[in-house]
């Protein structure tokens, strides 16, 4: 794809009116395929279902980029019910939040706060939290609501985008934190961002690799087949406990290559998004992959 039409579909990303109206719209484009419904009792369905065949889940309430902080205290509302639910039902599956929703541009306190009662109710139910991270200008803020949380909590960690020329080094220092290590879903600058496919590949490899050989916990989420049989070598080659990590993919992407990563024995976790705030998930879908919106184009042409 061209940047052009790259840059297209991050630029409908983050259009505020856009993702405003698309709540009011129900899904469109084929949004569902790659979303587990608007409610609870759908997500919750979908986790059931993927918990029978192995797979662990990773919830996330969808929205982001939250400035009315009657919604931010709404998106926590609502988090503390998924985490009561998966509670209630003994569900395989732990949550992934975006700070932005919780209100991290809004005010930092009370982002803190939000995310410390959702933190609180997790660790009470031994459920594990992740904080996504969102674009680079959130990057230093989320790295510091991480540290402070981490001092008195064990079940929270982060995200390595591997685009990040820093990547390495944060990396190092946050050896005993559990981390998912994903490409990146943003548009960074070459100040601070690796900007070629291979640059990004061959620093997710590094990174993949520097954590398996270490000893917290690590996801390894991506929809890349070369870069998960080259691990899954390494893995072998270096006798790593599959206890050690996971793979992690997209809800809707990859269906089976996930089924059979679980059959072989491997942890899988499946990352859902729910809920009516699809519009700007989905546009760095397609960003990322125009066809992720071919084929849905092609199912609606022929179905
Ligand atoms: P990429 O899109 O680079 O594709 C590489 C190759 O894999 C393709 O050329 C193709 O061969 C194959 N491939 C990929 N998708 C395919 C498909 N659907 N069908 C067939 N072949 C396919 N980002 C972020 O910035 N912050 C975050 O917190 C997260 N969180 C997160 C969680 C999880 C579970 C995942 C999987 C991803 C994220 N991301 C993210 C998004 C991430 O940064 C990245 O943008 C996307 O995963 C796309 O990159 P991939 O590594 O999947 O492969």
């Amino acid at each position: 794809m061209s940047n052009l039409t790259r840059d297209f579909f991050y630029g409908l990303s983050k259009n505020k009116f856009l993702n405003e109206n698309a709540k009011k719209w129900g899904f469109k484009l084929g949004a569902e395929k790659f979303v587990a419904g608007t409610n609870l009792e759908s997500v919750t369905k979908v986790i059931k279902e993927l918990n029978r065949h192995g797979i662990s889940g990773t919830i996330d309430n969808l929205g982001e980029f939250v400035s009315d902080s009657r919604e931010a205290t709404k998106a926590k509302n609502e988090i503390i019910r998924i985490l009561d639910r998966i509670h209630e039902e003994n569900l395989d599956c732990h949550l992934s939040i975006k700070i932005t929703q919780l209100g991290l541009d809004i005010d930092q306190d009370f982002c803190m706060a939000n995310v410390r009662e959702i933190v609180e109710t997790a660790y009470q139910y031994d459920i594990f939290v992740n904080i996504d991270m969102e674009d680079y200008s959130r990057y230093e803020k989320t790295m510091e609501v991480l540290q402070i949380l981490r001092g008195d909590y064990p079940n929270v960690g982060t995200v390595m985008q591997s685009y990040l020329l820093r990547a390495e080094e944060d990396l190092d220092r946050l050896q005993d934190v559990r981390m998912r290590i994903v490409k990146g879903a943003y548009k960074e600058s070459p100040g601070v961002a690796y900007q070629s496919k291979e640059e990004i590949d061959r620093n997710f490899i590094k990174l993949a690799k520097k954590r398996l050989l270490g000893d917290a916990f690590t996801s390894i989420a991506t929809h890349d087949h070369h870069i998960i049989n080259e691990l899954k070598a390494f893995v072998r080659e270096h006798n790593i406990s599959r206890d050690n990590f996971e793979f992690q993919m997209l809800y809707g992407f990859r269906k089976e290559m996930q089924y059979d990563l679980a059959k072989e024995g491997y942890r899988f976790c499946t990352y859902i998004p729910f809920g009516t705030d699809w519009f700007g998930y989905y546009m760095r879908r397609i960003a990322e992959r125009p066809q992720n919106l071919g084929i849905v184009a092609k199912d609606m042409l022929y179905t």
